[in-house]
């Protein structure tokens, strides 16, 4: 039986820092280009927003990584968690390219804005890793929004809830029964958890409280489907 996450939709870091204001704007300005571009094509949303969305983590782990080997320090489980949300991202996408296709112009701007935000958040995760860490946790709270948006579409019956991919299935450890709607659930959860997780990060390198304990809690995630080949 799937039981349904539970997860705070409320949760806002307020702009405190110039770091901050910083990254709010740049969020918002992504956010007004998405909505431009895309209006409620959902699907079509999800797949060019989850092949930005997978570079952050990869970044910052190769970074941290990096950081660590020079100072010879521990990475106090930074560098895993950032390749784990980096991959959760890629399955993200490997769902949703099972649910919409994306056009040819579609693919051609991926390519584009691959290269643009990958040495663009590299050098901010270089320059400042708390602002970057703080425009993920933004990015992130916009995702479990534009999910939620999502999830609108299919209860009032403009998205069709279709079956759910076999990946995703594998993947969530859903039931075989289970549907769209039951996958946009999952990924808006495990967004809320890079949300919290985000702002955590940018929270210790500002020098501020850290509560673990406000963390979203992540969906059960079988990542064997990751290291396996993909196709069945
Ligand atoms: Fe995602
Ligand atoms: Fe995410």
């Amino acid at each position: 039986m799937f039981i349904e996450p539970t997860i705070d939709l409320t949760v806002h870091h307020k702009p405190q820092s110039f770091a901050d204001r910083f990254a709010f704007g740049f969020t918002k300005l992504l956010r007004f280009c998405a909505d431009t571009f895309f209006a409620k094509r959902y699907g079509h949303r999800a797949i060019v927003l989850e092949t930005v969305a997978a570079v952050p983590g990869m970044v910052g782990a190769t970074l941290t990584h990096l950081k660590c080997l020079r100072r010879m320090k521990d990475d106090n489980g930074w560098i895993r968690t950032l390749m784990e949300e980096a991959e959760n991202e890629r399955m993200h996408l490997m769902t949703f390219i099972e649910v919409a296709k994306p056009t040819l112009f579609e693919r051609m701007v991926i390519v584009g804005v691959q290269w643009v935000f990958y040495l663009a958040f590299f050098m901010l995760y270089l320059i400042s890793p708390k602002t970057a860490h703080r425009v993920v946790g933004y990015f992130e709270e916009e995702a479990v929004i534009s999910y939620t948006h999502y999830l609108a579409e299919i209860d009032e019956g403009r998205s069709k809830n279709v079956p759910a991919p076999a990946i995703a299935k594998r993947y969530w450890k859903l039931p075989e029964t289970a549907t769209l709607r039951d996958v946009v659930l999952v990924v808006r959860a495990d967004e809320a958890h890079h949300r919290d997780v985000n702002h955590a990060f940018s929270n210790e390198l500002h020098g501020l409280a850290v509560d673990h304990t406000a963390v979203a809690a992540y969906p059960v995630h079988d990542e064997s489907v990751c290291i396996q080949k993909i196709a069945a």
